[in-house]
């Protein structure tokens, strides 16, 4: 689906799907160049992280293996409180990886900051992430991102594996929902 398609559920058009994968190529080539000779892990966070990871790790030069998070909070405090549950865990032991989370996006970074602390004690030889997209304004905490896509503005941003109420996930483009729609 694109943006095209669902205009009027739209205010307006973040970051289109070329754009998106322009700056995967990118990023990639960084990557790549940064991690050349490493054991590098990919660690996506679901669900919103699929589809940044399934382009991203195929616009990688070399085979990486990937594995996957899944996080929730506890009851509805959790974006304030930044206490995280796991719901699924890694089946990788990260002793001396070099991991690289990918994340869909840093809202206020309560996630990113738990999971990094979290990880921080299992041994990995370097964790850094690499977030398609990123709220400076949201920001409740600081997170060391090594990778930033796009800094966007502090709006209700669905598309590109981010959702309202679980749609809008296949959108292709990255978009600004209209208010008429959640409101
Ligand atoms: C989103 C996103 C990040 C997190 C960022 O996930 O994928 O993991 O929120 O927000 P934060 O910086 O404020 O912590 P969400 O909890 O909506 O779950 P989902 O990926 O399954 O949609």
């Amino acid at each position: 689906m694109r943006a095209v398609d669902m205009q009027s559920e739209l205010t307006r058009i973040l970051v289109t799907e070329e754009e998106i994968l322009a700056k995967l190529d990118e990023i990639a080539a960084r990557v790549a160049a940064d991690y050349e000779g490493k054991d590098l892990l990919l660690v996506g966070v679901l669900k919103g992280a699929v589809m940044v990871m399934a382009d991203f790790a195929r616009a990688l030069p070399t085979s990486v293996p990937m594995d996957w998070m899944a996080v929730s909070s506890y009851g509805a405090g959790t974006k304030s409180s930044g206490v995280v549950q796991i719901r699924k865990d890694l089946d990788t032991d990260l002793h001396d990886k070099h991991v690289l989370i990918v994340e869909d996006i840093i809202d206020s970074g309560l996630t990113l900051s738990w999971l990094l602390e979290n990880f921080a004690s299992r041994g990995a030889a370097s964790i850094e992430v690499f977030a398609l997209l990123r709220k400076p304004d949201a920001a409740k905490v600081e997170v060391d991102c090594k990778y930033v896509g796009f800094d966007i503005p502090n709006e209700f941003v669905i598309g590109y594996g981010l959702d309202y109420a679980e749609q809008y996930r296949n959108l292709r483009d990255v978009a600004i929902l209209a208010p008429h729609v959640y409101s």
